[in-house]
């Protein structure tokens, strides 16, 4: 089929190019001129595991386009995705501006039959707000349909979640725009759920608050862990094999972070006040996410003692491993808040210090582990990359200034660590 995307931003960079592997003719579309010519040259503006080398594979096929120009990659896709960005406003609300701008763009163009299908997280009814647009615009409502299809994949392992889904989700209210969908997502042969737009949107908002929820369920269990003097990576382990809990999202840390879940869940609470119904349980999520990364500035202050002037080693600043994506990362809150009491930071991330320059204009970055422990009077893990897991601890030890390891992501064993002369801190245990 012939696909356009609009917005290439992590989702529609990855939708488009999965929909291109899958034998579809794509053209992925942005506003942003540098962000369309870095990929005309064969470079990538995002980083993510595999999406090099697939983009590239696609673009030698001539089945990857891409494009700053709206109106020729709608006239001849069958399919159009909206997936351009849904940033908070101040109160939390989704602002939808750049929804409505490409769907007054993408009515501007329609001239046969074509679904367009909103991929970005939206709130409820923005799919009808979307088809009244387009039709406010001229466009004769036989002329197009809209759908629903929200996309869950996760920045660091977004081609494997796109090409492997748990399930995939069609909110559309034509049989037609449903028959197009179905036959777009054959190949990946995983379950449909065909609904209304409503529910479709709904579907998205409730699973990533679920998520959210579970986070902060295991985050309060760790407090509890530490004030009873029990382990929460046991519990979650006791937990999580119980199938009806499951073990993902049970690993209790510093709060989630980057740019879905906080967005999402305080868009959430703001669709469920405008209809009506106050979603306590979320807010409490929210406050629950904001503590836990309060609660470990609190412990590397009993740590560490007096900040001022200390030096602070930080592994770790992207909001998740396998992503250089730093919004809304936790570590940015904590740097912030050590180096207004005075600490020096130095810092090291394998893929996210070449953005982390512009949030974190004090720190000092470094080019391996052991250069950033260097002189440190403690350590922090902020993010579980795969490789802290294999850091050198004899070598480690001997860097720092005293071997202190604040570790937000309990990534090593508290015997061995202490086994290896280390004061080790770790989170519910
Ligand atoms: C999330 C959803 O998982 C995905 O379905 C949706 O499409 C977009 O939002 P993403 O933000 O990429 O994906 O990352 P995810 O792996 O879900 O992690 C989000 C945050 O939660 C991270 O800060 C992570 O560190 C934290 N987290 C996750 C925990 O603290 N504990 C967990 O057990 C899992």
């Amino acid at each position: 089929m012939k696909i356009a995307i609009i917005g290439s931003g992590y989702v529609g960079l990855t939708t488009g190019t999965c929909l291109a592997e899958l034998g579809n003719t794509v053209t992925c579309i942005d506003n942003n001129k540098e962000k369309i010519q870095i990929l005309n040259n064969g470079e990538m503006p995002i980083f993510e595991p595999g999406l090099a080398e697939l983009v590239k594979k696609n673009v030698s096929q001539k089945r990857l386009f891409f494009s700053t120009d709206i109106k020729n990659a709608v006239k001849s896709a069958e399919i159009v995705f909206i997936a351009v960005g849904t940033p908070p406003k101040p109160n939390g609300d989704a602002d939808l501006s750049f929804v409505e701008n490409v769907a007054k763009e993408i009515a501007k163009s329609i001239t046969n039959y074509i679904v367009v299908v909103e991929k970005s997280t939206v709130p409820v009814e923005t799919g009808e707000k979307v088809a009244r647009t387009i039709e406010n615009s001229g466009v004769s409502r036989e002329l197009f349909d809209v759908a629903s299809n929200p996309e869950f994949l996760r920045e660091g392992s977004a081609i494997h979640d796109f090409m492997h889904p748990d399930r995939i989700v069609v909110g559309a209210n034509s049989e037609k725009a449903r028959e197009k969908l179905e036959e777009l997502y054959k190949p990946l042969n995983a379950p449909i759920v065909f609904t209304d737009i409503r529910t479709a949107e709904i579907i998205k908002h409730a699973s990533n608050s679920f998520l959210a929820t579970k986070i902060s369920f295991i985050n309060a269990i760790s407090r509890i862990c530490e004030l009873s003097g029990a382990n929460v990576e046991e519990v979650a382990l006791g937990m999580g094999l119980d199938r009806r809990i499951g073990k993902e999202f049970l690993k209790a840390g510093i709060g989630y972070g980057g740019s879905c879940f906080p967005k999402d869940v305080s868009a959430f609470i703001q669709i469920a006040k405008k209809k009506g119904y106050d979603f306590r349980l979320l807010k409490e999520v929210e406050e629950i996410n904001k503590a836990q990364t309060e609660f470990f500035l609190k412990k590397i202050e009993e740590t560490v003692w007096n900040l001022n002037g200390k030096t602070i080693a930080v592994l770790g600043l992207s909001f998740k491993p396998n992503t250089d994506d730093l919004r809304e990362a936790p570590s940015i809150k904590i740097i912030s808040a050590l180096e207004k009491e005075g600490a020096k930071i130095k810092a090291f991330d394998p893929a996210a210090m070449g953005h982390a320059k512009t949030f974190l204009p004090n720190a000092a970055f470094c080019k391996n582990i052991y250069e950033c422990l260097f002189g440190a009077d403690a350590a922090l893990i902020l993010t579980e990359w795969d490789e802290f897991k294999k850091i050198d601890l004899k070598k480690a030890k001997q860097q720092m200034n005293t071997p202190v390891f604040i570790d937000g992501r309990n990534m090593f064993d508290q015997k061995k660590m202490k086994e290896n002369g280390f004061n080790y801190i770790s989170i519910g245990r």
